[in-house]
């Protein structure tokens, strides 16, 4: 099943690392090649010339080993692999691999590369349960980094619990799973999302309470199924997923001229919570208050209307576009009314009225309208809305 599959194997200190020489010689026996890297630690444990031998390959060590470099670079070591593991993934490894180090060859890979990274976590129960390690896996799993185990049991340190590294069959099956090609392989998917800033002056800005949680978790769901995924985010409270195309916008009008330059696409997803109008007469220098103590009086303008632009574009319109719909009442007669003026095929409408704790939250109750109809789906967290949104795209392109 894993046939001519390139896997560079990366093998953290820890004692679960004579499980990583097992797991070398069962993904030769599928078929793969191992080019297995060894941080410094992991030397400790397994030597190289018995990685070396199992994966009948050179086992790489040292960034600054300038052999390799001549012959390949760490860069092009990153990249030449179908899929990155990280087995066992130590603390420290995943503490590095969350905050962006790159000061040995592993963790130097792990920046580098633009491939899917899967770690298999290992350590002791209450490291594993530990705060921070926590943050840094929520972290990474934001990234995009798959997670095998860890599993609960009796530990080598002699105690019990969560923190022993995933047995080899289940690490192959999770490789096999990375490496399935995603329904959505090929495709180019458009995001927006997040809110827009339209200033008044350059210290003020007129704005909405949206997170941005939806749209980013859409867009990282899409990416889980093999789309190559464009984000045009607004200044969001949350951060953007990892292995996406970011572009980064503030008003309405750069989010325009942002969605313009992404296409062509196969998909258009239009999550943002986009101002409907600017300010006409943004002041250049920051506005004082006048003597009179008057209310300064704003002109408004209206925004484009990105979406409706690119439902109605007619040649180049992405096949699928989805629209989303923030009310605060009559949440589905308002939808299915602006599915049909806006012009697009499906319409996500969620009630954003303060009591529902909906926009800036971590749960939407949404309504799919489609030309079928209106679907109301249970409330569920924002993640799971956007892996359900994201399996029907990829059912409707079919
Ligand atoms: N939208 C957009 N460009 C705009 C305004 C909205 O692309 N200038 C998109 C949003 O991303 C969302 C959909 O249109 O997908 C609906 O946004 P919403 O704010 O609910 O609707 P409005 O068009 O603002 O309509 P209304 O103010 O009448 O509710």
């Amino acid at each position: 099943m894993l046939a001519n599959k390139r896997i560079l194997l990366i093998i953290g200190g820890g004692i679960a690392a004579f499980k990583s020489l097992d797991l070398i010689r069962r993904l030769r026996d599928q078929g793969a090649s191992v080019t297995p890297v060894l941080t410094k630690a992991a030397e400790e444990f397994v030597t190289p010339l018995s990685a070396s031998a199992l994966a009948a390959q050179k086992v790489y060590r040292d960034l600054f080993d300038l052999t390799d470099e001549a012959e390949m670079g760490h860069i092009e070591l990153s990249r030449a692999a179908d899929l990155v593991v990280v087995a066992p993934a130590t603390a420290d490894l995943m503490a590095k691999m969350a905050n962006g180090h790159a000061n040995d060859l592993a963790s130097t890979l792990l920046m580098a590369t633009d491939k899917r990274v899967l770690i298999a976590p290992a350590m002791n129960v209450r490291m594993w349960q530990h705060p921070a390690m926590q943050r840094n896996l929520a972290t990474l799993q934001g990234d995009g980094v798959l997670v095998v185990g860890p599993d609960e049991g009796a530990m080598a340190c002699g105690e019990f619990g969560p923190g022993r590294m995933a047995e080899v069959p289940e690490i192959i099956a999770a490789i096999g799973a990375a490496l399935a090609e995603g329904p959505l392989k090929g495709k180019h998917v458009l995001v927006t999302s997040g809110p827009t800033h339209e200033p008044i002056d350059p210290v003020r800005y007129i704005a909405n309470r949206s997170s941005g949680a939806q749209g980013t978790a859409l867009a990282a769901a899409l990416r889980d199924l093999g789309a190559r995924v464009t984000f045009v985010t607004g200044p969001a409270t949350v951060p953007p997923p990892g292995g996406v195309d970011v572009v980064r916008v503030e008003t309405a009008q750069e989010m325009a001229g942002a969605v313009k330059s992404a296409l062509p696409a196969d998909v258009a997803v239009f999550a943002a919570a986009v101002a409907d109008w600017h300010v006409a007469n943004a002041a250049e220098q920051k506005m004082k208050k006048d003597s009179s103590g008057g209310f300064p009086a704003l002109d408004f303008v209206e925004n484009p209307d990105i979406l409706a632009g690119v439902a109605q574009m007619g040649e180049g319109r992405p096949r699928l576009v989805v629209g989303f719909a923030a009310e605060t009442e009559s949440v589905e007669a308002h939808a299915i009314a602006k599915r049909a003026r806006k012009g697009c095929d499906w319409i996500v409408a969620n009630d954003v009225s303060p009591a529902t704790g909906i926009m800036g939250g971590t749960e939407n109750a949404v309504t799919l309208i489609t030309e079928g109809g209106a679907e109301a789906w249970p409330r569920l967290p924002k993640p799971e809305v956007a892996r359900r949104l994201a399996a029907r795209i990829a059912a409707a392109l079919g």
